[in-house]
């Protein structure tokens, strides 16, 4: 596996595997690399021939007061689970590579982040399309991987792509989850045990959701009070949002009828989790 640290190593590396036919896939991360980001690596190196993970926590999708400073960054860990997966390349650059200068220029996807997260974060999706939109530019990948975890990224990323007519495909692959439910994230090593266990309540009031909807439920303030009850249950989590949106648009919707996505954020001790699942009465 080959680590680089520029623009231009990453660049020349890839036009190498290019120029022997090799298929490209990207997995853009913030490393602090776990089982979740490993699934992504491995649909990667099973649906391409040349895999780059980047590692690059990005200043720009960070709203001020979040935790850009403590974010975990165990590089030496996740150069070796980056190996163990079959990367090809780690492409790592540092804040200085990526923005050598005042960033002027935005990638802004409207209304599909208006909602959600967007209401809570304003600025965080326009860091996170321009720096995925940096990062398509450098590696120019055949396809890059983002997982079903955080729902409205993939789902602004996939519009941004077709947009924008960037020539890559998104696949997004399924949210990876402890035993007791909790999906698993970064920042879940913020939590102490007793704090994973209260947070397993996450899952279970996205269950309770999915239940009612297969018992004939469509009103969603029904369902969404039942959700919160279950969130209510652990007075250490305080509620951000539980919404239920359509799964194109991210609207709120009062009824469902075909595809939705239910969303939950909250907080935690010292972490902000968000989970949600995917829902369709048409089937
Ligand atoms: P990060 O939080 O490191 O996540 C990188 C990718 O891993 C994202 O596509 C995320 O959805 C996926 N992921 C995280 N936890 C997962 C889980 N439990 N199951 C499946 N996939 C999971 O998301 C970012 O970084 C950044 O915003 C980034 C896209 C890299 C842009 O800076």
């Amino acid at each position: 596996m080959e680590f680089a640290k520029t623009i231009e190593s990453v660049r020349s590396q890839v036009k190498a595997a290019r120029s022997g036919g090799k298929k490209v896939g990207l997995v853009p991360t913030m490393g602090a690399l776990h089982v979740g980001h490993i699934s992504l690596i491995e649909a990667a190196v099973e649906k391409c021939d040349f895999v780059v993970v980047s590692i690059f926590v990005n200043p720009t999708q960070f709203v001020p007061g979040e935790d850009f400073e403590k974010y975990p960054r165990p590089l030496e860990a996740d150069l070796e689970i980056c190996k163990k997966a079959g990367t090809d390349v780690v492409f790592a650059p540092t804040p200085e590579q990526m923005y050598p200068a005042e960033n002027i220029t935005w990638v802004s996807v409207e209304k599909l982040t208006e909602s959600l997260c967007g209401q809570f974060r304003p600025g965080h999706f326009r860091g996170v399309t321009t720096v995925c939109t940096k990062l398509f530019n450098i590696v120019a990948p055949d396809i890059a991987f983002f997982g079903q975890k955080d729902a409205q990224q993939a789902i602004v990323i996939r519009r941004m792509v077709a947009d924008l007519n960037m020539p890559l495909e998104i696949v997004i692959c399924p949210t990876v989850r402890e035993p007791n439910g909790l999906a698993i994230s970064s920042r879940n090593k913020y939590l102490t045990e007793q704090q994973k266990k209260d947070a397993a309540n996450i899952y279970k009031s996205l269950q309770k959701c999915r239940q009612m909807i297969d018992a004939g439920v469509k009103e969603t303030t029904e369902i969404i009070t039942e959700m919160r009850k279950i969130l209510q249950q652990v007075p250490s989590i305080e509620i951000e949002y539980i919404s239920i949106v359509d799964a194109e648009t991210l609207r709120n919707i009062d009824r469902i009828a075909g595809k939705a996505l239910a969303a939950v954020a909250v907080k935690i001790g010292p972490a902000k989790l968000i989970d949600n699942i995917l829902v369709d009465v048409s089937k």
